[in-house]
């Protein structure tokens, strides 16, 4: 199964995220592409992020036949502020030539010649989009158009400033990239903005940030219907809602089992009752 950005690119329907790998990560992204994973999120951003081991992982599985090609390559442009103090662009330059050099030392790290997404990070802004964020977002549209990128997006974006974002931008973003939390409706806010525009939203921490919905009534008793896991109902669940969801799981079974949420089928009650669980 696929999902489909605006501007017609073929997403993968489960991405694997590399967050906090360290030096597992090349490992654990071969082990995740070759358990059937084919999308894969990273950051410049050396601190929660290695994107060098993902593209040594990326050169191991061309060799074993898995071509950059088959594969939909997701990095992010992280602000200095989120850098500690290591930023792999010169932290003094003008904000759009962090931007250009930043996405040159991810395509050197991943080893390859274009992205699939290019996502900033976080905005500058905490309330509204501010002259950075319009500034960022600029640069970000010229590689875009450049075609170096076939998507762009942003992360950690609150509702109004992705309303923003889509109003006003020249190039609206194909991706939103959140934390998402079961006592928000999951991401209800963000998640209504990306239906009304056609962004794809990609959810975080599905499992991480709710534990408690995880162990509620309603979606163990799912879970026992469907003889399966409760990571596996919470990702098909996410999937039936038109999300994208990633997984941080670092067990070659747990991708397996994540994986396998894909067959099962949840039934609208049941997609309305996770959804609200914890409203
Ligand atoms: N844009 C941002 O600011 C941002 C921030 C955070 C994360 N992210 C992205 O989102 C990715 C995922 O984030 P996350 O790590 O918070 O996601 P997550 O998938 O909610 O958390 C991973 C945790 O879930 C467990 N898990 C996964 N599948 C499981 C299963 N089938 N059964 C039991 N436990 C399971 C893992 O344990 P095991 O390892 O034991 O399986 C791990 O403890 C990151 O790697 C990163 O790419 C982006």
């Amino acid at each position: 199964m696929t999902l489909s950005t605006y501007n017609g690119v073929a997403v993968p329907s489960f991405m694997y995220g590399t967050a906090w790998k360290k030096e597992a990560t090349s490992a654990l992204v071969q082990s995740a592409v070759q358990s059937g994973f084919r999308a894969v999120d990273t950051a410049n951003q050396l601190i929660h992020y290695d994107e060098a081991q993902v593209g040594a992982a990326l050169q191991s599985l061309a060799k074993n036949g898995i071509a950059r090609a088959d594969l939909f390559l997701q990095t992010k442009f992280t602000s200095v502020d989120g850098q500690g103090g290591r930023s792999p662009y010169d932290p003094s330059a003008e904000l759009a030539v962090q931007v250009e050099q930043s996405f040159a030392s991810s395509l050197r790290h991943l080893g390859t010649d274009y992205l699939d997404s290019y996502v900033l990070h976080s905005p500058y802004s905490r309330r509204g989009l501010g002259r950075s964020d319009w500034e960022v977002w600029g640069a970000m549209e010229d590689l875009y158009r450049s075609g170096k990128t076939k998507t762009i997006g942003i992360s950690n974006v609150a509702a109004h400033q992705l309303a923003e974002l889509c109003e006003r931008a020249q190039v609206k973003p194909m991706m939103v990239q959140n934390r998402c939390f079961a006592a928000l409706g999951w991401d209800i806010d963000v998640r209504q903005i990306c239906r009304e525009h056609a962004v794809v939203y990609q959810g975080f921490s599905l499992l991480t940030a709710n534990r408690e919905a995880l162990i509620a009534p309603p979606v163990r008793a799912i879970a026992a219907r469907v003889n399966a896991g409760i990571a596996q109902v919470i990702f098909r669940f996410a999937m039936q809602l038109g999300m994208l969801p990633l997984t941080g799981t670092t067990s070659a079974q747990h991708m397996r089992d994540d994986l396998e949420a894909e067959r099962l089928e949840l039934t609208p009650e049941e997609i309305r009752s996770i959804e609200t669980v914890a409203l």
